[in-house]
């Protein structure tokens, strides 16, 4: 722990503008604002291996901000959270818990503050940032170097105490999957054989949910608003095509053809699921177009065939990312018709709430780039998939006989996107 780490404790009540001028001293004399307190006893014991987790000053102040904050002290520690941000603080690092500066405002029920608006709009940036970076291949010069502890020993009194011991377990996280686990990387997830379940399509070896019946309120949600393309000045369109990415367990296919639109066309590229769609008798449907293949290489020929257009278009795949999305969204304004409405089973970032607000800030604006207003309803999503996983027989958890959640939000933000005045 060291004097940095301290001031973010707010152990003097009230928290005083003085606070943000001693922090802006110890980064001005360039202790990084993502100096952990894993560094900190790690030096202080002369422990030489790397921390394998990151409680930031940041982290600090969300644990520590007093529930009680009047609004002068808010102020204070807005500023502080503004200059660590500045000065390259990370708002999705993690710490001990496994939970990053937005996360525990959340659990501490703390998100009405302003600091945790400050953390999400750090993230958008920095993911917009990101995109830049590699987007034209730059190169990133890190500002979170070591600390000289030598040098900033004289300057900064103080700075590594010895205090408490740290717990420095290794993180509970579940390591990511690897780049080309099928989760990850489309071409070996096509490459996967897949296995109906009852209430699931899993990867057969790995028992990783594609697609879940938990999610049949969702697709409920999309399928009603694809069919409000369908109305133009009050009126009902008389062609009315709807086209659906993705078809999984056939759950929002099965709604749309319920509503017996014109045409229903129906992307899928997994050969699995293809076959499940010829075992079940979509093909021999008067009204549907099945599109075999990825919507990368369909959506460009139907595209370039210049004659199809659409009055709800669905986008659920799986082991693709948000940069996926990025480019159907070129798909998208050119295959909606103008009063069309485009959806997609939003768990961008799912996993974490926080995460999953800055994803919903950004794909507003990504598609608000494209003449898109994307609205989101919010709706309750079922307690057992907030559940952890037990794997006994009275389990009330979604997850049980699945590798890992994909999920863990209490509310699911459904998208609705429209081109702007129409
Ligand atoms: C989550 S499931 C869709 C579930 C569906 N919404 C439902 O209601 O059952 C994802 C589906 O997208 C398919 N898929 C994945 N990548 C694709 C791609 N690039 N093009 C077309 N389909 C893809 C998968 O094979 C899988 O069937």
């Amino acid at each position: 722990m060291s004097d940095l780490h301290d001031l973010c404790k707010f152990a003097q009540r009230p928290v005083a503008a003085k606070a943000v001028e001693e922090l802006q001293f110890y980064l001005k004399s360039g202790i990084p604002a993502t100096y952990t307190i894993e560094e900190a006893y790690n030096y202080t014991h002369n422990i030489e291996d790397e921390p394998l987790t990151t409680t930031t000053p940041l982290h600090l102040i969300c644990t520590h901000v007093p529930q009680d904050i009047d609004e002068a002290e808010s102020k204070v520690v807005e500023s502080m959270v503004e200059m660590l941000l500045e000065y390259g603080a990370g708002w999705c690092l993690t710490d001990v818990n496994n939970e990053t500066p937005g996360c525990i405002l959340i659990r501490r029920g703390l998100k009405r503050l302003p600091i945790y608006n400050q953390i999400v709009a750090a993230g958008i940036r920095a993911e917009l940032l990101l995109r830049k970076v590699s987007e034209y291949d730059m190169e990133v010069i890190s500002d979170t170097e070591e600390v000289d502890h030598e040098r900033f020993g004289d300057e900064v009194p103080q700075l590594v105490e010895d205090k408490e011991p740290l717990v420095t377990a290794a993180p509970k996280i579940e390591k990511d999957d690897a780049p080309d686990a099928p989760s990850q990387n489309q071409e070996s997830y096509l490459q996967t054989k897949l296995e109906y379940r009852d209430n699931a399509l899993v990867t057969k070896d790995r028992q990783d949910g594609v697609m879940m019946s938990w999610e049949t309120d969702l697709m409920r949600l999309g399928c009603d608003s694809l069919f409000k393309g369908s109305v133009v000045d009050g009126e009902v369109d008389s062609d009315i095509n709807v086209l659906n990415i993705g078809f999984g367990m056939g759950i929002i296919d099965t709604m749309i053809n319920e509503k017996n639109p014109t045409k229903h066309y129906i992307c899928e590229a997994h050969p699995d699921v293809l076959k499940k769609l010829r075992d079940d008798g979509w093909y021999e449907k008067p009204n549907v177009v099945i599109l075999e293949g990825r919507w990368q290489d369909q959506l460009d020929t139907l595209l370039s065939s210049g004659n199809t257009f659409f009055n709800g278009i669905y986008y659920d795949t799986y082991s693709e990312h948000y940069l996926d999305m990025l480019e159907l969204f070129d798909f998208v304004v050119g295959l909606l018709k103008p009063h069309g409405v485009f959806s997609f089973f939003n768990g961008l970032g799912a996993d974490r709430q926080v995460i999953y607000e800055v994803y919903k800030q950004l794909v507003e604006i990504d598609l608000s780039n494209y003449g898109l207003e994307c609205k989101f309803t919010e709706i309750e999503v079922p307690k057992s998939t907030l559940e952890e996983k037990v794997g006994s027989e009275d389990s009330k958890s979604v997850w049980d006989d699945i590798k890992r959640s994909y999920w863990s939000c209490p509310v699911y933000y459904h998208p609705e996107a429209r081109f702007i005045d129409v």
